[in-house]
């Protein structure tokens, strides 16, 4: 237990860690991989690059201290940070190499304000939170070694088949090569794939959402081409997945996790709305409700750019047309000259609120949603503005989590492929 003191030291210093947050962490991440230079292969080089991981870091260190003294309040976000840590193979013996260099940037960032006394109180305070998500860790760990089918860390599967949804998403149906069972997963989870590239020094880890239901002899992955353009380099691991990674093949897979899962709806309808490759849990999420929920009214909303990026089309339309419980409706950003001769779709341009009350049963359903940033940021703010309560609006973010609450100006933008 921290002293009354301590506490109140972390508390007055957050707001000062918080405006040298990009320093202290840009530093903290300088710090640990040119003295743990293996830990490369655990984080995202993309996420580092750009920015994204250092803040979700820093952010959850601090939105942890100021519940220093209640941190059973952030429990949820803890167990869902530690979803994605026991997906990556985070372990205890981490905890310290990041507790003493965040604490040794903090030290550089602040100079003479940094005293022994602040020091000595965030390191007692990091070791708390740190015993937090060690003890929360440690029980998801359990639990995916010890279940049915279930093991612990990389797992090798062989590419079944792969199969092509899309002109840019493509599926892999893997198989254990051990061909042992198959552990079961909640619809709306993901696998982390580890990918070692030749030529490469660092392995690459990245998460996919499982895109069939649970309960098939195999995972399936279904997987987008990050194509290079003038502002960016091309995705690692998704263009060696499509252009490399071949029937046959293996891939390291850790057990399924994640904390966007369908929850029991009761009577009410179900709502999911997905913007590009964000359809994957979607899908999921789809497929298992249409299995074992037939009396549950679902709609299925789906953005995509046009007819040739738009992935599972006939598999939705023909769960629709086959299934009375399901209502799916398409929304194309520029639909081509051939879908415009094909039809296929009901709306041209972006999904916005007026449209979404049109097909969407009410503001009375829980709803779902995963897509690009700016899209997921649209699809919250219509969903409150109709009035849906915070407790019924779910979403997954494909990348390190953030805020989908700062406002969207002008046209809402909505993902796309
Ligand atoms: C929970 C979860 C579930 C997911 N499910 C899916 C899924 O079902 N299907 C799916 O396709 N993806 C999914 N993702 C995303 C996936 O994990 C990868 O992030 C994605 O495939 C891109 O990985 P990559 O290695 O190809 O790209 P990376 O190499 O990681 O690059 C990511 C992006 O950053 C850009 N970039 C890289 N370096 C720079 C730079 N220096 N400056 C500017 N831009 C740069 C790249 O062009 C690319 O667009 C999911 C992510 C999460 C967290
Ligand atoms: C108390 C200490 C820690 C906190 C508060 C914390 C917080 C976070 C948060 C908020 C995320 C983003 C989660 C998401 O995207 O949903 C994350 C991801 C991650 N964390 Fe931690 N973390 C801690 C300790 C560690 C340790 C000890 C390691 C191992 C060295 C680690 C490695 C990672 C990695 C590799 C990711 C994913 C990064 C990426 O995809 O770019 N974390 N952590």
């Amino acid at each position: 237990m921290l002293k009354e003191q301590t506490i109140q030291i972390i508390k007055s210093t957050v707001p000062v860690l918080e405006v040298h947050g990009t320093a202290i962490t840009k530093r903290f991440y300088e710090l640990l991989f040119t003295r743990y230079p293996e830990l490369l292969n655990l984080f995202n080089h993309a996420n580092q690059k750009q920015g994204r991981q250092q803040t979700a870091l820093a952010n959850a260190v601090y939105a942890a201290a100021l519940h220093i003294d209640n941190l059973a309040a952030i429990l949820p976000v803890v167990k869902q940070i530690g979803q994605k840590h026991r997906s990556l193979g985070v372990k205890p013996e981490h905890y310290p190499i990041v507790g003493q260099t965040l604490l040794e940037a903090i030290k550089e960032v602040l100079g003479d304000a940094a005293t022994d006394e602040i020091l000595n109180a965030w390191g007692e305070a990091y070791g708390v939170i740190a015993g937090a998500f060690i003890q929360v860790e440690a029980e998801m760990y359990e639990q995916a070694e010890k279940q049915p089918g279930g093991w612990e860390g990389f797992r090798r599967f062989v590419v079944e088949r792969k199969e092509e949804e899309s002109d840019v998403i493509t599926s892999f149906y893997l198989v254990p090569e051990d061909q042992g069972a198959l552990a079961r997963f909640e619809p709306g989870q993901y696998v982390s794939v580890r990918l070692s590239i030749p030529g490469q020094a660092n392995v690459h880890i990245r998460q996919y959402s499982l895109s069939d239901a649970p309960g098939r002899p195999y995972y399936r992955i279904t997987v987008k081409r990050e194509a290079a353009d003038a502002q960016k380099p091309e995705g690692i691991v998704s263009t060696y997945l499509h252009d490399r990674i071949s029937a046959g093949d293996v891939l390291e897979l850790t057990a399924p996790a994640g904390s966007f899962t369908l929850k029991d709806a009761g009577s009410l309808p179900i709502v999911l709305i997905s913007g590009g490759v964000g359809l994957t849990p979607m899908v999921s999420m789809l497929n298992t409700l249409v299995e074992t929920k037939p009396q549950q009214p679902v709609t299925f909303i789906h953005a995509a750019q046009n007819g040739s990026t738009h992935a599972m089309k006939r598999h939705v339309a023909d769960l629709a047309e086959r299934n009375e419980q399901v209502q799916a409706y398409v929304c194309y950003q520029t639909p081509t000259a051939a879908d415009r001769m094909e039809g296929g779709y009901d709306k041209e341009g972006y999904i916005d609120l007026d449209w979404l009350q049109s097909v969407a049963p009410g503001p009375d359903a829980v709803f779902y949603f995963c897509g690009p940033v700016p899209f997921m940021k649209a699809m919250n703010r219509a969903l409150k503005q109709w009035g849906v309560p915070a407790d019924h609006i779910h979403y997954e973010f494909f990348g390190p989590s953030g805020s989908l609450e700062e406002a969207v100006e002008g046209t809402d933008p909505v993902l796309q492929a």
